[in-house]
Order: C-alpha cells, then sequence, then structure tokens
C-alpha cells in the first residue's frame, strides 16, 4: 500500500452478478480510491460504469496487472478462474481480495496461498460473513461465556435458484457457513463429510448436507441448498447455558439468544 499517505488505489475485475457490489461499496468508501474497472465483457463493463463513473475501464485483465498505479485488486471473476487470477495479481506485485470460494482444490488454494507468500502481498478471501456485526457480536457472546460451553452449531442457507453451474451448492453458499463455524470455534475440524444431489444439473450438486467434528467434541452441521421452498439464512449456535441464532433474513433483531 501507498507509504506516502495517498490513498490506496483498487481496481475490480469481473463485473458480472456480484462484481457491481464491490464496485458500489469501494466507490463509497473514503479509505480508499477505485481506480480501475474491469471485465471482458463491454456490457457488463459499461453497466457498472454507471456506479463509478470516476473509475478508468478496461476489458483487458493484463491492463489491470500492468499498471503501476493499482495497489490492489478485487477478483469477482467465475469460481474456476479464482485461483490462477489470483496468482498473476500476486505475481504482478499487487495485494488480491478474491471472492469466495478462493479454489475448489486444496492444491489450487496452496498455490494461491504460496504466490501471496513469494509476493509478499495479502491475499484475502471475500468471507464476507466473518465482519457481519451479528457474527461478531455472537463471537463475543461465545467469548465471554453468554452460552458456555459450545455444544453443537448448525446453519442452513437455503433458498430457490440461483441455480450455478460452475460451483454447486457447496462452494457456492457452504463457504460462508465454513468461514463463520471455524471462526466462531477458533479450532480446525478432524472429521469433515459432505454430501450432495444433483437434482436439476447434473454433476453441480444443488442440496448439500455437511458435517464437521471437531477435538473439543463440538459438531457443525450445515443444510446448503438452491432447491428449496425456504429462504432461510441461519446459523444457530447451542450451548450448555444458552442458544444463540443469527437469522439474517431478519432487518431487526437478527441475533437472538434464549435459554
Ligand atoms: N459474497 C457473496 O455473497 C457472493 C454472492 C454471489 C457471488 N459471489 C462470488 O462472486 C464470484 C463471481 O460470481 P458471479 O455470479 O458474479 O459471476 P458472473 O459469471 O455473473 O460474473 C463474472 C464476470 O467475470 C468476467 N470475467 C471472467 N473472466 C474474466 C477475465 N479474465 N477478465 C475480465 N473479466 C472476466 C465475466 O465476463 C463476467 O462478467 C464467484 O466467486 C461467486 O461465488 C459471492
Amino acid at each position: 500500500m501507498p507509504t506516502n499517505g495517498a490513498r490506496p488505489r483498487i481496481a475490480v475485475v469481473g463485473l458480472g452478478y456480484w462484481g457491481p457490489n464491490l464496485v458500489r461499496n469501494f466507490a463509497a468508501m473514503q479509505s480508499c480510491e477505485l481506480a480501475l474497472i474491469c471485465d471482458a465483457d463491454a456490457e457488463a463493463l459499461a453497466k457498472a460504469q454507471l456506479l463509478a463513473p470516476e473509475a478508468r475501464v478496461t476489458q483487458s485483465l493484463d491492463e489491470v496487472l500492468a499498471d503501476e498505479g493499482i495497489d490492489a485488486v478485487a477478483l469477482a471473476t467465475p469460481v474456476p478462474t479464482h485461483a490462477d487470477l489470483a496468482i498473476k495479481v500476486l505475481q504482478a506485485g499487487k495485494h488480491c481480495f478474491v471472492e469466495k470460494p478462493l479454489a475448489q482444490t486444496v492444491e489450487d488454494a496452496q498455490r494461491a496461498v504460496d504466490a501471496s507468500d513469494a509476493a509478499g502481498k495479502v491475499l484475502m478471501v471475500g468471507h464476507l460473513l466473518e465482519y457481519h456485526p451479528a457474527v461478531t457480536a455472537l463471537a463475543d457472546l461465545i467469548a465471554e461465556g453468554e452460552l458456555g460451553d459450545v455444544l453443537y452449531v448448525y446453519s442452513n442457507r437455503q433458498n430457490l435458484g440461483q441455480l450455478r453451474s460452475d460451483e454447486n451448492a457447496l462452494w457456492s453458499l457452504g463457504a460462508h457457513d465454513v468461514a463463520v463455524i471455524l471462526s466462531l470455534l477458533g479450532e480446525e475440524p478432524e472429521q469433515v463429510t459432505a454430501v450432495g444431489e444433483a437434482y436439476v444439473r447434473p454433476g453441480v450438486e444443488d442440496v448439500v448436507f455437511g458435517y464437521l467434528r471437531f477435538p473439543s467434541g463440538v459438531a457443525a452441521h450445515m443444510h446448503l441448498s438452491w432447491l428449496d421452498p425456504h429462504k432461510e439464512r441461519r446459523i444457530t449456535v447451542v450451548g450448555s447455558k444458552r442458544m444463540a441464532v443469527f437469522d439474517d433474513m431478519r432487518i431487526e433483531g437478527n441475533l437472538t439468544t434464549c435459554g
């Protein structure tokens, strides 16, 4: 990042369904400058430009990478591109924010982490729920012992659509739950199972049930689906003293406890 007090200059690459949200937020931030936006697709680029009229535009990722004025790049491109593009960004000497999931294999994720280490640049994955005020409040409740010992956690992330073809329900939805569960529990699972079924598109699991078990004995379950009549965005933590529910479908009172 600049050492002369200048605001870091950011580029956003990938302006399809999700990227415009990054553009809107970076454009509104005082602490950085959204300098460049990029999409190979001219129509997506033109639409996103309406959200950030001050930013320069390009259809070429190479132009972003070659721009010495860019300090960090945010990638919102399709999942199969993540690891390779993140590595390119890091090797170009820029910090990289990449949308979840970082990759779809451990090998690809490790290559990206290695590239970050080698370049001495930050690689951050867009696990945005970890920074949700209700999740940080939930983490505080656990840390302060309000719930007692955490016994088990389960999440529901279901709705009808959006059907995806290049990532399944685990990668698309479950990345958020895994990130939150790991940050709440502060330990790594010793047992991990996920079973999915592909009912709509062959080979792309639209319903996934995941199970994690931690060395402390805490269990976590995830019900992930985009083929479901209920729209649910909920994480439930059951403790020995109290239970807490983060219901992201509620605008107010989205974190409740009962005992
Ligand atoms: N955080 C969240 O809650 C959330 C929600 C939805 C999607 N996402 C993530 O956002 C990412 C993008 O998903 P999406 O639904 O927006 O995909 P999308 O297919 O709608 O958009 C991807 C865009 O990237 C562009 N692109 C691809 N390769 C490029 C390249 N080399 N150079 C320039 N542009 C390129 C495409 O033209 C397209 O416009 C995925 O990782 C997805 O999981 C996150």
